[in-house]
């Protein structure tokens, strides 16, 4: 990966060098520069090119954006069960042809036996593994339910139809790809460890890339959704099986938990950037407020004359993300249950003074706020997709099970994942979560309370029309990817393609580091950086984004193939 990002930002800055000089002629496909596919009419971006072929086959059967949203969903949940799933949750943001927005949170929610100290020991000592790992770790999933309410306000195509590819996939078994092999042997161990049974990701040997993982339990429970919609999930043989599997391990999610579970349909966040319009994700996700804080904070500096990933820009955003992700600490967490003071967050000249003790040429201490010992991020295992159809409809997703295979419970004969998204709840305040994160009381556990997401499932408008569909996974670091991605569009000029690949870069107030890709960042800049007290430090990969662009008509499907099996495919 290291020398493709660096041919790949070669690849940029000489195409830059070529349009500055070329810029009073027509604008042209320009061979120097990296686009994703383009396609005239529709394009379906996903994690794994199964659900990107399930996505697009809906499509050209005349079923729109959301269907193949449904459909990419349940398909995710077979061919890409380290995150892809129908015992997760997630956030749907979408612009509807003629302009009509909205959003759609089916995030997981606290059982209602949960309570606020529940990950403590007696000494209030956080109980190691205990929000991660296992029964206890699960909130109520809510995918089921999202797909179903999605389909029911927005699809066009009977639902049996969306849930089949995934019944046949299932059935039939996909292929695994080398990363898939690989992510099923790592957790071996913790599939043994936490079910008490062989489920269908054990193995003696090794799984090899081209091995087949069939899963029966999976495809029967999908048939009884397609049969009985959420009570095929929320209700009988699927929910007493959530409850059996709840019983032998210890978990907390009562038959009532699945039977109350709803999902909501929100009004989204808009903001603007630059005449730009943002349309993004609201409380429960911190997403939206944050990347609207800060391209507030970028937009009175000139961000393209600052220069891709230089000195000074990576400094400014750096600053700006340090003073975001203080606030999301302590000011975010459910609406339903803690008053988000949105509107101040929101509020120009509250970001205005904010921002105002940004200096560009000193680093600010995060220590001065508050101390906090952290973990570093895990590996990325959400998944985002990105759908535009014929009709110009448009669907951004991003789900999860929170960490790789969830809590690794697989409920035993229904096939299927439960996630371990209650870590993402403060489980005592000032106490970091597995991505470094830490709250206050505006997130901590309530019965019933859907706990604090960094998702930013985001469409963007430029003159009043569809022009980006953007997302991805990455625990904390989805804001930061997210708000990099749409300034080098944006400011940078780079292609949706470019914009994906291109080196990323993160910092979140606590720990007071910034985390890099190496090859995103040359070593003089670097140097620079680190002078100025930026407590560098390199990670392997940062964001895997699914995002498609508008642009002269054509659409620009850019899928992260460099960090995943990422695939975009459009007609
Ligand atoms: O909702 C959230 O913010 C997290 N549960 C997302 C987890 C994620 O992106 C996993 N990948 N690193």
């Amino acid at each position: 990966m290291n020398h493709l990002h660096t041919l790949i930002k070669t690849c940029y800055l000489v195409a830059l060098l070529i349009q500055v000089s070329c810029q009073s002629g027509p604008v042209e496909v320009n061979t120097e520069r990296t686009y994703g596919v383009m396609a005239k009419d529709a394009v379906v971006s996903t994690a794994h090119p199964v659900a990107t072929q399930v996505g697009l086959d809906i499509l050209k059967q005349g079923g729109n954006a959301y269907d193949a949203a449904v459909a990419v969903q349940f398909a995710l949940a077979v061919v890409y069960p380290r995150a892809g799933n129908i015992g997760g949750g997630g956030f749907l943001v979408y612009r509807k042809s003629n302009g009509e927005i909205g959003s759609l949170d089916f995030r997981e929610k606290a059982p209602f036996a949960a309570h606020k100290d529940m990950y403590l020991d007696e000494n209030e000592e956080v109980i190691e593994d205990l929000s991660t790992k296992g029964h206890l770790a699960a909130g109520v999933p809510g995918a089921v339910d999202g797909m179903i309410e999605l389909h029911k306000k927005l699809g066009s195509l009977p639902f049996a139809q969306l849930i089949q590819p995934a019944i046949d996939i299932a059935n039939q078994g996909v292929v695994l790809t080398k990363r898939e092999a690989a992510k099923l042997n790592d957790h071996q161990d913790n599939f043994n460890e936490i079910n008490d049974y062989t489920t269908h990701f054990a193995k003696v040997l090794p799984w090899n890339h081209g091995d087949t993982l069939r899963l029966p339990d999976l495809a029967q429970t999908l048939m009884l959704i397609k049969a009985n919609g959420r009570a095929g999930f929320y209700e009988g043989t699927t929910a007493n099986l959530i409850i059996n599997e709840m019983e032998r391990g210890g978990g907390i999610i009562s038959l009532e938990d699945l039977k109350s579970y709803k999902s909501v349909w929100r009004d989204p966040i808009v903001g603007s950037y630059r005449d730009h319009k943002i349309i993004t994700m609201g409380p429960p996700s911190s997403g939206g407020i944050a990347l609207l804080q800060l391209l507030a904070g970028s937009e009175p500096h000139d961000i393209k004359k600052l220069g891709f990933n230089e000195t000074t820009t990576i400094h400014l955003m750096t600053e700006l993300e340090r003073r975001v992700y203080a606030d999301r600490a302590t000011h975010l967490g459910d609406p339903d249950f803690y008053d988000v003071p949105q509107a101040m967050l929101l509020d120009p000249v509250y970001l205005k003074d904010r921002f105002s003790s940004i200096s560009l040429d000193k680093k600010t201490s995060s220590q001065e706020i508050k101390e906090g010992e952290v973990a570093l991020i895990e590996s990325i295992e959400t998944t985002h997709f990105s759908i535009v159809d014929a009709w110009g409809n448009a669907a951004s997703i991003t789900t999860t099970l929170n960490g790789s295979f969830g809590s690794k419970v697989l409920v035993k004969g229904a096939g299927f994942l439960l996630n371990n998204e209650m870590d993402d709840f403060s489980v005592k305040p000032g106490v970091p979560n597995m991505f470094g994160l830490i709250g206050a009381e505006a997130n901590a556990i309530q019965p019933k309370k859907r706990m604090l997401s960094s998702m930013t499932p985001t469409i963007v408008e430029k003159n009043d029309s569809l022009y980006m569909v953007v997302g991805t996974p990455g625990g904390s670091t989805i804001i930061t990817s997210v708000y990099q991605t749409l300034l080098n569009v944006i400011d940078h000029d780079m292609t949706m393609q470019e914009a994906v690949n291109v080196g990323k870069f993160h910092h979140q107030w606590l720990p007071d580091h910034v985390l890099y890709e190496s090859d995103g960042i040359d070593s003089a800049t670097l140097e620079a950086l680190q002078l100025m007290g930026h407590v560098m430090k390199p990670v392997d990969a940062i964001g895997r984004m699914d995002c498609i662009l508008v642009n002269q008509n054509q659409l620009e499907g850019a899928s992260d193939g460099l960090r995943g099996d990422n695939t975009a495919m459009g007609y």
